[in-house]
């Protein structure tokens, strides 16, 4: 496994019970976030096919897709996340594997989303990350990103009085719709909202972006 895999693996298998507790009312503070998502769970109901929630941590937004009545499964790079959102949420599917690596036959899936999980992907890996993508969608497919706004590496050696080794990368809507488009995607479209606007627990400009297989 790459050092950067490990590191963000050990990073959230030493947080995850911290970082549920913390995020857990996320979802019920921010209307943009739950009109995006409710956006997403109607297209990809238009879509047909199963949903995936590509770095699922502790399963909330997964869950909060499941609640709308999407077929919707999770995958995380971490082991304790994934103990942990199969503990919280009994009723759906969470499996241990990687975005660059997804354990998924080709255009078989009617959405993905990778929400505030792509912030951990190496920059030089983003192309083969958004190809792989767009590989497991059916045509018509959607996929919804979100990631903060800015341009540089936030890197983190504690994290709720932990040691570890994170790095979220910051992420320009402009430079992600042009990656999008370079993997073969049609953006449709963007909500980017200001730091004041943005939900308590992640105050820094945030952007969510939707995009469709062709
Ligand atoms: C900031 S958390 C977001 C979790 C969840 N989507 C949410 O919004 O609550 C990022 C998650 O992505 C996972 N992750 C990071 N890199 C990954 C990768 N390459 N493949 C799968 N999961 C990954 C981490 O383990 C972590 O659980």
């Amino acid at each position: 496994m790459p050092s950067d895999r490990a590191s963000t693996r050990a990073g959230y298998d030493a947080i995850a019970e911290a970082y549920a507790e913390h995020f857990r009312d996320e979802l019920a503070g921010s209307a943009l976030d739950r009109a995006v998502l409710g956006a997403f769970a109607e297209l990809v109901e238009g879509a047909g096919g199963e949903v995936l929630e590509a770095g699922s941590g502790p399963g909330g937004v997964a869950a909060y897709l499941h609640a709308l009545g999407v077929p919707v499964r999770g995958v995380d790079l971490s082991p304790a996340m994934v103990a942990l959102a199969r503990r919280e949420h009994p009723g759906i599917r969470f499996d241990v594997g990687d975005m660059a690596a997804l354990d998924v036959p080709d255009g078989s899936l009617g959405g993905l989303l990778a929400w505030y999980s792509l912030i951990h992907v190496p920059a030089p890996e983003l192309p083969a990350v958004l190809g792989e993508f767009r590989r497991v969608l059916r045509p018509g497919g959607h996929l919804l990103v979100a990631f903060q706004v800015g341009d540089d590496v936030s890197h983190q050696d504690e994290a709720f009085g932990h040691p570890v080794s994170l790095d979220f990368r910051r992420l320009q809507p402009d430079a992600v719709a042009a990656l999008l488009e370079a993997a073969g995607f049609d953006v449709t479209a963007r909500v980017v909202r200001t730091a004041e606007q943005a939900s308590r627990a992640r105050a820094l400009p945030q952007a969510s972006m939707l995009a469709r297989r062709p």
